[in-house]
């Protein structure tokens, strides 16, 4: 089940449906016959349950990500997850104050960045290379004595690119410098193992993994954990890292759609790549229309395409499909991408560029209606296109 009303979902970047396995494990954390209790009441079953709960999804995250259970402390999505892993080191960093971080990030991390430039930390955000990508070279040569923390997106939101974390993680590491990855669009769609890539701290969102909103985690590994101070005061829950009451059926919800993550990822990203270069081969025959990133390492669920032809609006598709111009959050301010300006696509480009995201219930029949839109709304726009 793909359709609502009239209109195709293509925006899992933006978010995921619930999966309905997901949804029933919630339900059973809500009403007095479920298991409601709080999970720091000790002292009667109601919260021992609820607590066990709790710690079966701290486990089923920690697997899906190769860490070990207790690093993984729970917020309210990756936004959360980005402020405190960036803030709580900015608290504690007396020394090593300098951050870097890449022009290519979410704004979670862009404007979090900003709030700390203006308490005096100097930020240094690099560039891609032609092809989209943050390099470990890049990495490297803006490296200083005084950096310590680096933050970097393992997939990217809106062209889906991947960063080579591992070969970054070796020259952070030998700085001195910890490395926080932004895996908001990884998690589920590639594999992710903390210990091997060498990542500090991972912020984490269910809500792009068939899981509920309002619930993501942190990992911290042992080493940060230390160098971490705790943005919200309260409770001394998560080990005093995050206070306040777990939201057992929210965590529930992740630790589910992170232990059917770990089981489905491969088979769904197989099926996921083979109907993207069914919907690509379609639309990149029209002279005019591009991938971005093309060249790039990328995740196959988000395609981010350029229709650059006079007279083509993404305002022409979205009447038939649900997809975005650019990430949700820009076009929430109006503005063009900062993502694509950054990997080099002037102001017209960006207006005309489309992201189309792929995910766990889309169809064939989805992607050649998505495909045929495509094809109707350039068609007045080319005449190459009219004869396909
Ligand atoms: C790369 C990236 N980071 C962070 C976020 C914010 O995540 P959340 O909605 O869980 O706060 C998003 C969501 O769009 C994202 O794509």
């Amino acid at each position: 089940m793909s359709e609502k009303g009239d209109l195709r979902y293509f925006d899992y970047a933006a978010t995921t449906p619930a999966d309905p396995r997901v949804i029933e494990a919630m339900f059973g954390c809500l009403g007095l016959e479920g298991d409601f209790g709080n999970p720091a009441s000790s002292s009667h079953g109601a919260g021992q349950r609820a607590r066990r709960l709790v710690e079966q999804a701290r486990k089923d995250v920690a697997a899906l990500i190769g860490a070990d259970a207790g690093d993984i402390v729970w917020t309210s999505g990756a936004t959360e997850s980005n402020n405190l892993a960036l803030k709580g080191y900015a608290d504690r960093a007396t020394e090593k104050r300098h951050l870097i971080t890449s022009q290519l990030e979410h704004k979670a991390i862009l404007d979090t960045m900003t709030c700390l430039e203006a308490r005096g930390m100097p930020v240094t955000r690099l560039a891609p290379n032609a092809q989209g990508e943050i390099t470990a070279e890049a990495v490297a040569a803006a490296l200083r004595p005084d950096t310590g923390l680096v933050s970097l997106m393992l997939v990217n939101n809106e062209v889906g690119t991947l960063t080579d974390i591992a070969a970054i993680a070796r020259v952070v590491h030998a700085a001195g410098a910890l490395l926080h990855v932004d895996a908001a669009q990884a998690l589920g769609k590639t594999a992710i193992d903390v210990k091997a890539m060498g990542m500090d701290l991972l912020s984490m969102s269910a809500h792009k993994v068939y899981g509920p909103k309002g619930i993501g985690a942190l990992y911290v590994s042992p080493e940060a954990f230390e160098r971490i101070a705790p943005q919200m005061h309260g409770g001394g829950h998560e080990r005093g890292l995050r206070s306040g009451t777990l939201a057992t059926h929210q965590i529930v919800g992740m630790g589910v759609a992170c232990e059917i993550a770990r089981n489905e990822m491969q088979e769904d990203s197989e099926r996921i790549a083979r109907l993207g270069e069914r919907l690509l081969e379609q639309v990149l025959a029209v002279p005019g229309v591009t991938l971005n990133a093309a060249h790039a390492k990328r995740i196959a669920h988000t395609l981010s395409l350029t229709f650059d032809l006079p007279g083509f609006f993404p305002f022409l598709l979205t009447g038939d499909l649900a997809i975005s111009s650019t990430s949700a959050c820009n076009s929430a301010a109006g503005s063009p991408s900062h993502v694509l300006t950054a990997i080099g696509l002037g102001e017209e480009a960006a207006s005309r560029t489309v992201r189309l995201s792929l995910g766990r219930f889309t169809t064939q029949e989805d992607v050649d209606f998505a495909a045929d839109c495509m094809l109707r709304a350039v068609a007045p726009c080319t005449p190459v296109a009219a004869a396909l």
